[in-house]
Formats: C-alpha cells, structure tokens, sequence
C-alpha cells in the first residue's frame, strides 16, 4: 500500500483533535456519515454473544482510533448516530466555548446513560483533545493518547489493555497498524479479547488478519452486507477508492459506484471461542 492510499478517508485530519466534537459531527453530518450506526449495532450483537460465552454479565472494551468516542457513545447510551450527528446542527454549538459544549453533553450523556453490559470503555488514539473531551463527558472511563505503533504502552496502561474483553473500532486505523495490532495481541496474549472493527473496503488489511490468525484467532467478515461510510468529497475521492476495491477483488457496483465509501465488518475471535455461529440481526 503506498501513502497516498493509506490516507484513504483521511480528508478530515484537521478536525480529529479539536477540544470538543462539535466541528468533526457537523463535518460527518454534511458527508452523510453512517458507518458508526451499522457497526454498533452489531458490535452489541457481540458483546452479547461474549458475555454468553465468557459468562460475564459486563465487559472491559477498548475503543481503538476512537476519536470524540462515537462507538463508544453509541454502545453505552440509549442514542442514534443521526441523534448525535443532528445535536450539532444546532447555532448554540457553534458559538459555544468547549467547556460549555463538555459541559452541556456531560449532562445530556447522564441523561441517556444504558450501559447495559459494558463495565468498563477505555480509549485510545493520538488525539489527546479528542479523548480529553470523551472522558470529561463521561463516554470513556479511562483514556490513552499514544501511538502504538511506534509507543510502548506504560505498566498502567499495559495492565488495563490486558483484562480487555471486546476491542471495537468505528473504522479502519487497526488494520492500517499491524505494529500497533502486535502489541495489542501480544499484551493480551494470555486472555485475547474479541475484536470487531468496521474498515472502509479497500482499507482491510491482509497482513493484519495474518497477525491475528498468527495469534490463535479465528477472522471472519460478517456475513453482514457493506454498508454506506460517508460520501465522497469529490470525483478524485472516488476515482481512488473505486480502483482499491478493485485491487483487493471487490466489485464497487452498487457499493462505491452509488457516490458513497462502503465499509464492511470483521470478527476476530479465539479460535475456542470461535465455535458458534452468530445470529447477526438480534435486536437488543
Ligand atoms: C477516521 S477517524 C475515526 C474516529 C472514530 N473512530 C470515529 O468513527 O469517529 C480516525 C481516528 O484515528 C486516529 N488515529 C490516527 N492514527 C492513529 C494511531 N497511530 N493510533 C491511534 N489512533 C490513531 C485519529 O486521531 C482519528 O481519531
């Protein structure tokens, strides 16, 4: 993969670390972001499953690459992404100073609070306002900016990586990471949690499902069809994406050929927890 692909959807770098989200959900609103929506729904599909499984009634998440937090949010609070991505259409966010924006959504969160069987989300990404923002709102527990893919994490933080049961990512940064994704599987080596992450097609990344079936894993693309990503900005944006689909054997008709990046849903499991198939469309 050369630079200019791996930057695949990264038109938005200059909104990823701001000291509230209110700039990048007005961005994802007017791109007709959707790929947030798809995935939580069927990450709490399996973190049912999980909890079946590992006869648990809560679990330890890591949110990877989790920007302001909207996996996160959406898994713990009773919203939608279209609640989420409309709240900042609204003048009084534009106009509002972060501490007030942190503020207004700390209490708004409280109020739409259903943790359901999430015990615990810790976050991590480079964006240290992003995550500053998600903890002081209360969508992250605990919150790393690292980069591990060049980083070492601290004792502190190694041992909170360990008891992780389920990793999420809204996205593809993981599978962009294999160093990063080497250091997560090997913390976690003793107990390896799930991983569900929700890549733009094109973005999957074969040497990193090779790390993790390397790793006692069992990787499966949910049986789930593509799904809408966000649109793209422009005919260039299009143009690249169409022709990455096609090199990794997927067909972009119906998919990036309708105006909009698709992304598509990955399971890795350990292999003696891999076992049972998953009924992908139970609702909670
Ligand atoms: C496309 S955004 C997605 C954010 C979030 N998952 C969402 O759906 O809103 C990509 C995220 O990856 C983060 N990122 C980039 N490089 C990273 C790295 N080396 N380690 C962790 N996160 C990284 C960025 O800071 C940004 O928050």
């Amino acid at each position: 993969m050369n630079d200019d692909d791996a930057k695949l959807v990264t038109r938005f770098d200059d909104i990823y670390n701001l000291p509230d989200c209110t700039r990048y959900y007005q961005a994802m609103h007017a791109a007709g972001f959707q790929n947030a929506q798809h995935a939580v729904r069927a990450f709490k599909v399996a973190a049912r499953e999980l909890c079946r499984q590992r006869n648990t009634g809560a679990l330890h998440v890591l949110d990877f690459a989790s920007g302001y937090g909207i996996g996160s949010l959406l898994l713990r609070h009773d919203l939608s992404l279209a609640q989420v991505l409309d709240r900042y259409q609204g003048s009084e966010f534009s106009g509002a100073s972060p501490s007030r924006v942190i503020e207004w959504d700390r209490d708004w969160l409280l109020q739409n609070r259903k943790p359901g069987n999430i015990a615990s989300i810790c976050a991590v990404d480079v964006a240290d306002n992003a995550l500053d923002y998600g903890a002081k709102t209360g969508i992250f527990d605990v919150a790393y900016a690292i980069d591990l893919q060049s980083d070492s994490p601290s004792d502190g933080m190694a041992e909170i990586l360990r008891r992780c049961d389920l990793l999420i990512e809204v996205g593809s940064v993981i599978h962009l990471l294999p160093d990063a994704l080497k250091r997560l599987l090997d913390l976690t080596a003793g107990r390896l949690p799930w991983i569900i992450t929700s890549p733009i097609r094109g973005n999957e990344s074969g040497e990193s499902v090779a790390m993790m079936q390397e790793s006692g894993m069992v990787v499966e693309e949910l049986p789930i069809p593509p799904f809408p990503h966000r649109r793209f900005l422009d005919g260039a944006e299009q143009e690249r994406a169409t022709r990455l689909v096609g090199e990794r054997g997927h067909d972009p008709d119906g998919y990036e050929s309708t105006g909009a990046y698709h992304a598509q849903l990955y399971l890795s499991r350990p292999e003696h927890e891999s076992g049972r198939s998953i009924r992908w469309d139970d609702r909670d």
